[in-house]
């Protein structure tokens, strides 16, 4: 089973509120449906989650009413766009079932507490494509808080041991340093965990972008130490995830898997 992660900034376009790349995500539907191959999707909200989110700050938490109506609003232009996503599939002849995190997971300060995997289990063993994305959710002490992409990347990792983790960006790969700043950062072909460990140092000083990326790292890592490989390619070149679902040579970054 592969376990993908489509990126908020591959679906959308971050800067503009509920802009859906539906040119991308269709191309991308007609390349998971050549690869043909079992998958859970994970989609991130771009758009049409973080301008909301943040506005109510909803990811520190419970702290007046007002935030109450701005959750229920975030929580509905996530699974809008999860409805475009899975529209998209569902062109494609792809068996896609939307599993909304909110209802089947619970956070405890941000970390996981409860989670129903089974859902995915039957879901997958019956033939469908479980999809699921960041969204908001109750969280045990602060009342509500998101549940990223990327987290669920990870829990969903640990439970079913995927032949690998990929993630749809709209960056060819990781890179020493962040390559729209920074003219001498070099593309990393093949990583361990260990050469990633002083990446984090290294992309310290550099603010939002990296901030972003230096998360996705820590998550990169947590699924390497559970032995598995994890692969990060461009989702705007065509062909990039189909040739890497199939085992084709193309330009990516490989983070080898390594149980420690
Ligand atoms: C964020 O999910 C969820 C909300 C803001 C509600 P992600 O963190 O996975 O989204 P992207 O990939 O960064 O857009």
């Amino acid at each position: 089973m592969f376990l993908i992660k489509l990126g908020g900034s591959i679906i959308t376009d971050k800067a503009k509120k509920y802009a859906f790349k539906e040119e991308i995500m269709d191309r991308l539907s007609s390349e998971i449906k050549k690869a043909d191959k079992e998958i859970i999707l994970v989609h991130g909200a771009g758009s049409f989650g973080h301008i909301l989110a943040k506005q109510h700050s909803l990811n520190q938490g419970y702290k007046d009413d007002t935030q109450l109506q701005g959750f229920s609003d975030t929580h509905a232009m996530v699974q809008q766009l999860n409805s475009l996503v899975l529209a998209s599939l569902h062109n494609q002849d792809i068996a896609a079932v939307s599993i909304p995190p909110h209802a089947i997971l619970q956070l405890d300060d941000h970390k996981p507490s409860k989670m129903d995997y089974n859902i995915f289990k039957e879901y997958l063993n019956k033939g469908f494509t479980p999809v699921t994305f960041g969204d908001v959710v109750l969280d045990k002490t602060l009342g509500f808080s998101i549940c990223s992409g990327d987290l669920l990347m990870q829990l969903l990792a640990e439970y079913f041991n995927p032949e690998k983790v990929l993630f749809v960006l709209d960056e060819d790969g990781i890179y020493t340093s962040n390559p729209k700043t920074d003219k001498n950062a070099e593309f990393i072909e093949k990583a361990t965990i260990y050469e990633l460990e002083d990446l984090t140092t290294s992309a310290d000083d550099h603010a939002d972008v990296t901030k972003g990326m230096q998360g996705k790292i820590e998550t990169i890592k947590n699924i390497s130490r559970l032995g598995i490989d994890t692969i990060l390619l461009n989702g705007n070149i065509n062909n990039r995830l189909y040739d890497t679902l199939v085992g084709r040579k193309t330009k990516n970054t490989f983070v080898h898997g390594e149980k420690r």
